[in-house]
């Protein structure tokens, strides 16, 4: 197992968020977290990444605890996350931004490691825009500047807090045409969506949340075949 999250409870302060959250990821497996806003998918991310440890319950990659780590620990094992609020730095261009990301790989990877050029095979609207300063790219263009710049870490685990927010339909299938190489390649990776048919068309399992518990986990293919469990826990 990849990733093993097993009964991990998150709190704000007094504000218990996660509850007895368990979810499992295989290598090169990709999971969607389904849910409306505000039922714990971003905290689960935060939970995973380090920057809101949860108080009990344990985080395990590739076997090893990282719950206590520090972000930038669990960074370095492998772990990149695209937050949902696309911090790109404005003020840099567009391969700027790629380059203060890069880094070497780590030794446990199978994928070579992504560069510049690898990147631009990908995005190729980023080759376009190299030079331009990232405050100028368009909402979709700065999701995928996002996604280069961890990409560039040479991640194991690929999380991404709602790729599809806020973009056009065009733009999305654009992302998630990105979405199906990247799994091509081998990532491991584990999307959130409310917008729930970009991210079956993607994934090979889901969990669906409700006020951070999980009520229901299992096959896309199943949710795609029973539209009656989408209504029942998700009412579309
Ligand atoms: N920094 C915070 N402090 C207190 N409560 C928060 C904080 N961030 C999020 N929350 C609350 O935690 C719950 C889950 O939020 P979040 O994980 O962002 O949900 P989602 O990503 O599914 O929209 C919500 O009720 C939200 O209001
Ligand atoms: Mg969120």
């Amino acid at each position: 197992m990849l990733l093993e999250v097993k009964k991990i409870n998150t709190f704000y302060d007094l504000s218990h968020i996660l509850f007895n959250v368990s979810l499992e990821i295989d290598k090169g497996e990709t999971v969607c977290l389904l849910g409306r806003n505000g039922v714990g998918k971003t905290t689960i991310f935060r939970s995973i990444m380090g920057l809101t440890p949860p108080r009990s319950g344990s985080i395990r990659l590739y076997g090893d605890e990282i719950k206590g780590k520090k972000p930038y620990e669990i960074a370095r094992l492998g772990v990149g996350l695209v937050p949902e609020d696309r911090e790109i730095f404005p003020d840099l261009t567009v391969r700027e931004n790629l380059e203060i990301a890069g880094k070497k790989g780590r030794k446990e990877k199978q994928t070579e490691d992504w560069t510049i050029e690898k990147v631009h095979r990908l995005f190729p609207i980023l080759r376009d825009r190299n030079n331009q300063w990232g405050g100028t790219l368009s909402g979709g263009e700065q999701q995928m500047l996002t996604i280069a710049r961890t990409l560039m870490g040479n991640p194991t685990l690929l999380l991404l807090d709602e790729p599809s927010e806020g973009l056009a339909p065009m733009i999305t299938k654009t992302i998630e045409e990105q979405i199906l190489l990247l799994k091509k390649e081998g990532l491991t990776i584990l999307l959130s969506e409310q917008n729930s048919s970009f991210a079956l068309r993607v994934s090979d399992r889901a969990y669906i949340l409700e006020k951070g518990h999980i009520l229901w986990q299992g096959k896309t293919s199943e949710l795609r075949e029973k539209p009656e469990i989408m209504m029942t826990y998700l009412g579309v």
